[in-house]
């Protein structure tokens, strides 16, 4: 008998690393995604070191988080550094005019951010401010945080508290320049961006502001005017997220039926083909693929909660959401020639979080355990794969019943596989060349209902569970992937 799908991997020619900080998260000043999400002062009766939630540093330090961005976002280009150091009470607020208007207090500034970056371990990437700031003000941010120099910033960070620089590496100059970030053209701010990044002095990998979605005229743009001075650009940033039909109707995160199953599984695939078609625009620059496509805002964007903040972005996560974090991360892993880094939208309490709070209790979404299960890819060597599969349809809408990536490290195969339907298991052959395994293991992230979702004060719905694979035979390992499932299969 024939499995339905096929899926032949390439073991020999395993080379192109898949970056650890292709799992990175985003953390803005928005909503309760910083202020009770992360943060809620050292005076909170929730427990908390310096502050800091303990139960969510310890969930993000056992999801492997390897890297954290901050501030924004959209409140990136609003956010004035200097007003987020010194003494907390002499800080002055500022109205967050992007999410909810409400004031922020700059309670949690650069000291607080890099701080929580040490206890979770992850490294941090800091988003300059180009749309309201100066290249002053930005060059002196870098300056502050960075530099061993004797100079009134260094002064100004001891003073502070802090007397040997952090290491920051990654920074953003500018977020979504074409809207949030000044409403600029693709040269406008490719001219700017030169300007800002010849005054960020180190050895730093620059982020330039890239295209929305699929603004491939953007690209082109700034890839031309950048590449004249190739050592100022070291990534180009890309934004895009899934909606159930579109930004006019982003639908309802938990309350769907099989149609808006299966219109978030194909709008979420036009990752590939939009990473596809940037990644062309930037060979022509870069054929050496030096700049790495940076995907630093991406997953699920549904309609709010109801009775929450519509400047709040907080909503549930299901299974669907796993399904969506397992499909782009496999995507991902699949172009780490190009893809340096991936960030998904947000951390915690907004948008696809991995983790949702309420004033002490705390909940890890579907979306967390994918993040959990795919942490044996970080830093490990891609395995190029051929994929045979059967289509799932439904509504006029055809996508791929399986989905996959693979990789290998320390001698450990794992292969990441998502069965986008519903309503029927796949089942897979996976013949696996030159190798000799002796053993073989499997996880599962799946549910009753294709809706089911964690919720504060209940047993959790959806999570990871042990997952039965029989042992591979003459090279040929076959896989029953159970219906809406994520699963880990590993082999050493
Ligand atoms: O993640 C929410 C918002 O989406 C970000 O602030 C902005 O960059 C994007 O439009």
């Amino acid at each position: 008998t024939f499995a339905q799908s096929s899926l032949t991997l390439h073991t020999d020619q395993a080379e192109t690393q898949i970056s650890k900080d292709i799992y990175g998260h985003f953390a803005e000043h928005l909503g309760r995604c910083i202020y009770g999400g992360i943060y809620v002062g050292e005076d909170s009766d929730i427990p908390n070191v310096r502050g800091f939630r303990d139960d969510v540093i310890g969930a993000l330090i056992n999801m492997h988080i390897p890297l954290l961005r901050w501030p924004g976002g959209c409140f990136a280009d609003t956010y004035h550094w200097e007003d987020g150091i010194g003494p907390r009470e002499e800080r002055p607020s500022m109205v967050n005019t992007h999410w909810g208007g409400v004031t922020e207090d700059n309670s949690f500034g650069t000291h607080e951010f890099l701080d929580f970056c040490d206890l979770i371990k992850a490294e941090p990437y800091i988003n300059l401010n180009v749309g309201s700031g100066t290249v002053r003000e930005a060059a002196q941010w870098v300056e502050y945080v960075t530099s061993s120099n004797i100079s009134p910033m260094t002064d100004l960070r001891k003073k502070n508290g802090r007397e040997e620089p952090w290491d920051v590496k990654y920074w953003g100059i500018g977020n979504e320049n074409w809207g949030c970030g000044g409403n600029m053209t693709p040269e406008y701010y490719a001219d700017l961006y030169n300007r800002f990044a010849s005054y960020c002095l180190g050895d730093l990998y620059r982020i330039a502001g890239g295209p929305n979605v699929d603004d491939y005229n953007w690209m082109e743009v700034l890839m031309q005017k950048t590449m004249r001075h190739p050592h100022l650009v070291q990534g180009v940033s890309l934004h895009n997220y899934t909606f159930t039909t579109a930004w006019e109707d982003k639908g309802h995160a938990t309350e769907f039926g099989e149609k808006e199953w299966i219109s978030v599984m194909n709008n979420t695939l036009k990752m590939e083909t939009l990473v596809n078609r940037h990644s062309t625009i930037m060979d022509k620059y870069d054929p050496e693929k030096r700049v790495g496509l940076i995907v630093d805002e991406w997953g699920n964007w549904f309609n709010v909660e109801e009775g929450t903040n519509p400047g709040f972005l907080y909503q549930q996560n299901t299974l669907r959401d796993a399904l969506v974090a397992g499909i782009n991360l496999n995507i991902f892993n699949n172009h780490a020639d190009r893809i340096h880094m991936a960030n998904i939208a947000q951390t915690v309490n907004v948008l696809q979080s991995v983790i949702l709070t309420k004033e002490d209790e705390m909940v890890l979404t579907p979306t967390y355990y994918v993040f959990k299960m795919y942490a044996v890819h970080q830093n490990a060597k891609l395995i190029p794969s051929n994929l045979k599969t059967e289509k799932y349809e439904l509504d006029g809408k055809s996508v791929p019943a399986v989905h996959v990536s693979a990789s290998t490290k320390d001698g450990v195969v794992s292969i990441t596989l998502c069965n986008l339907n519903p309503n029927k298991s796949e089942s897979i052959d996976i013949n696996i060349t030159g190798d000799d395994f002796s053993s073989v293991s499997g996880q599962i992230i799946t549910s009753d209902n294709m809706n089911d979702f964690n919720d504060f004060g209940r047993q959790e719905t959806v999570n990871l569970k042990s997952f039965d694979v029989a042992k591979p035979k003459d090279g040929k390992l076959t896989v029953e992937l159970p219906s809406k499932s994520v699963v880990l299969v590993q082999l050493k």
